[in-house]
């Protein structure tokens, strides 16, 4: 099967708004007493104390340095934070794009479709220039990502407006995220409270050339087009793994035009599922869900063989999966780790029910896997 859209990528230019609110920069509330800042390895130090020792002898929490919300620096002024609408997917879009993230325009279109009200834009003289997503999947339920300032705009304050802005509106939920290494300390900061740490992610990119199947390990399984399976067996199948259902992320994430998705049947039932679409240097692959290696290694391959060969893939992977750990060795030479992420709550962190059978997530922002 050829890949339907590899060679019809449309970028599409929305036009973009330039009506924007001219509301003024959210007040940012003095919610700390300025304390000495830790250095680094103080932190490090403060860290591992905490992962190794503190919670077997004290069982307590970590201290975490607060930060204080004083000043605007001059980059920030006539910035304005504001909702997300539809006709800001161009201006998130270039801002992404900026920033290096491997997307596409359409993941970003998605997001918006998912979640318009969950956006949180920083703009400054008409343009897009930061910007944050929240998912709210219940009243015990949230997720966030997407936390991007534009390189120009960077080191003026603004990030830290966006993350401040986030606290104020959701610090009480128990919000599902996750962070890069670097910025774990940083939000910590924010929080003034140590996160609850959960699993770890590394984000792999690169051309998967080899998948280590054993000898007809495929003849077990059948493979259909997500269109040809019963849509209310997938939702409660995507639950399994997420927790909580999310019957229209589902359907609009996996009906992403340019999105292709395979559903894996084992005797008839549902034993997998996956998806890949394209992004800025050739495609991402998620969720990849699957109840065993085998299967996962099966489905795995059946959406490498999609896309045209030799391109660039990258996952977000967690570091428990068993195939992932396989495919990654067959692939060493041509498969990079280009980034680590740590998941946290802001209060209790849950891992999802099936998170060792979790190849790649859904998406770094939509969800805990
Ligand atoms: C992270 C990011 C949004 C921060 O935006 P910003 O406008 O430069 O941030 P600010 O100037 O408001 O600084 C906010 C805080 O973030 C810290 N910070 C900024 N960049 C950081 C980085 N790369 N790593 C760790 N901390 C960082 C600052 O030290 C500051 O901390 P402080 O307020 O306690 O001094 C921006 O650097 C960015 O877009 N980076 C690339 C995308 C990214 O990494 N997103 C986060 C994914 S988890």
């Amino acid at each position: 099967m050829s890949y339907k859209s590899y060679f019809n990528i449309s970028y599409r230019a929305t036009e973009l708004n330039t009506s924007l609110n001219k509301g003024t920069l959210h007040g940012i509330p003095k919610l700390a007493t300025k304390t000495e800042m830790s250095s680094p390895i103080t932190s490090r130090f403060f860290r591992a104390v905490h992962d190794q020792l503190l919670p077997a002898l004290f069982g307590g929490p970590r201290p975490v340095q607060q930060r204080s919300f004083a000043s605007d620096t001059e980059g920030s002024q006539g910035v304005t934070l504001r909702r997300g609408r539809m006709e800001d997917v161009p201006g998130v879009w270039q801002v992404t794009e900026e920033a290096k993230w491997n997307m596409h325009q359409d993941v970003v279109e998605t997001h918006f479709k998912m979640s318009n009200n969950g956006w949180i834009i920083a703009e400054k003289d008409g343009n897009i220039v930061g910007c944050l997503l929240t998912y709210k999947f219940n009243d015990d339920l949230r997720t966030a990502g997407h936390l991007i300032m534009s390189p120009k705009m960077r080191g003026y304050g603004v990030g830290g407006k966006l993350m401040m802005t986030f606290l104020e509106e959701f610090g009480d939920a128990n919000v599902h995220a996750s962070l890069t290494k670097q910025m774990f300390d940083t939000y910590e900061r924010y929080t003034g409270v140590p996160l609850s740490m959960g699993k770890v992610v590394g984000k792999y990119s690169g051309v998967f050339k080899n998948t280590p199947l054993p000898p007809d390990a495929e003849r077990s399984y059948r493979l259909l087009d997500v269109t040809k399976i019963d849509q209310s067996d997938l939702i409660d199948y995507d639950a399994s793994y997420h927790g909580v259902p999310r019957p229209e992320k589902l359907k609009l994430w996996l009906g992403q035009t340019t999105a292709e998705t395979l559903v894996l049947l084992e005797k008839g039932k549902i034993a997998g599922y996956g998806s890949i679409r394209p992004a800025m240097n050739g495609f991402s692959l998620g969720p990849l869900y699957a109840e065993n290696t085998i299967g996962t290694m099966v489905l795995f391959k059946a959406l490498v063989d999609l896309i045209p060969r030799d391109s660039n893939v990258d996952i977000l992977m967690p570091y428990a999966n068993e195939a992932g750990q396989e495919i990654l060795k067959a692939n060493e030479s041509t498969v990079k780790l280009f980034d680590t992420y740590q998941k946290f709550a802001l209060k209790c962190y849950s891992p999802p029910p099936k998170w060792n059978n979790v190849f790649s997530l859904f998406s770094n922002a939509c969800g805990k896997c």
